[in-house]
C-alpha cells in the first residue's frame, strides 16, 4: 500500500520544460552549438552542468570549467526571465484535484526535482507550503537516475521508500525511481515507458485508488 506520493515538478506540476528548451536553444545558437528537440529529451530530470555536457557533445570547441559555468549561467538567466511568465494557471492538467484528494486522504506528499529553481517554481505556483517535503537540486550531489533525490523525499517524510511512488515525465526519473525500490507513474514524455508501474498522458484520467494500490 502507497503512503506517500512523490511529484517530479518540471514536466509534472507544471511544464517549466518548455522554457528549459528555450533556454539551451538560445544558448547553443549565439554558440553555433547544434540543439534540437531530439537532444533535449535527454536532458529531462538531468542536472543543469549535466544537462550542458549533453549538450556540448555537438561542439567543436573545447570550453574550460570557468567558461562552462558561464554558458550555464547564461542559460539560467534565460529561463528564469521566462519563469516570471509562470503563474497557478500553469499547474498542468488534474494536478491540483489528484493533489487535493490526497491530502484528504492523509497521504503524504512530496517534491523530488532535480532543478535548483524549484523554490522559485513553487513560489510561483502558489505550492510554496503546500508538501510535506521538499527535495531538490540545491540538497542533492547526484542527480536522476542517482535515487538520491527521491530516497532524501521519502526520509524527510519518514516513510519507507518500498511505500512510496514516484510520478515522472523523465526517462532518468523513472530509472531514479526504479533503483530507489519505489513505484512509478510514468506521465507525459514517459507515458511510454514501460519500466513503469503505471503510464498515463497526464494526471486527469487517474483515480487515486489506483495509485494507492500499485
Ligand atoms: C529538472 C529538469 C531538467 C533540468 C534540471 C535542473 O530535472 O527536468 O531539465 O536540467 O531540473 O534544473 P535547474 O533549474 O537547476 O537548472
Ligand atoms: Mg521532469
Amino acid at each position: 500500500m502507497i503512503k506517500a506520493v512523490i511529484f517530479d515538478l518540471d514536466g509534472v506540476i507544471v511544464s517549466t520544460d518548455e522554457f528549459h528548451y528555450q533556454g539551451w536553444q538560445k544558448m547553443a545558437d549565439a554558440e553555433n552549438i547544434y540543439f534540437d528537440r531530439a537532444i533535449n529529451e535527454r536532458l529531462r530530470g538531468v542536472s543543469r552542468m549535466e544537462s550542458l555536457e549533453i549538450i556540448l557533445e555537438k561542439s567543436h570547441k573545447t570550453y574550460s570549467a570557468e567558461e562552462k559555468t558561464e554558458l550555464a549561467t547564461r542559460k539560467n538567466d534565460i529561463y528564469r526571465e521566462l519563469l516570471k511568465k509562470i503563474t497557478p494557471k500553469d499547474i498542468l492538467v488534474g494536478v491540483s484535484s489528484v493533489l487535493e484528494e490526497l491530502k484528504r486522504r492523509k497521504i503524504k506528499i512530496a517534491i523530488g526535482s532535480s532543478s535548483r529553481n524549484t523554490p522559485a517554481i513553487l513560489e510561483r505556483i502558489g505550492l510554496s507550503n503546500f508538501f510535506d517535503a521538499v527535495a531538490d537540486g540545491n540538497d542533492i550531489k547526484n542527480s536522476k537516475p542517482d535515487p538520491e533525490v527521491f530516497l532524501l523525499a521519502a526520509k524527510r517524510m519518514g516513510i519507507n521508500p518500498s511505500e512510496c511512488l514516484v510520478v515522472e515525465d523523465a526517462e532518468a526519473g523513472v530509472e531514479a525511481a526504479l533503483a530507489g525500490a519505489m513505484k512509478v507513474l510514468g506521465v507525459g514524455s514517459a507515458a511510454t515507458d514501460h519500466r513503469a508501474h503505471l503510464t498515463s498522458n497526464d494526471l486527469s484520467a487517474i483515480e487515486v485508488d489506483t495509485l494507492l494500490n500499485l
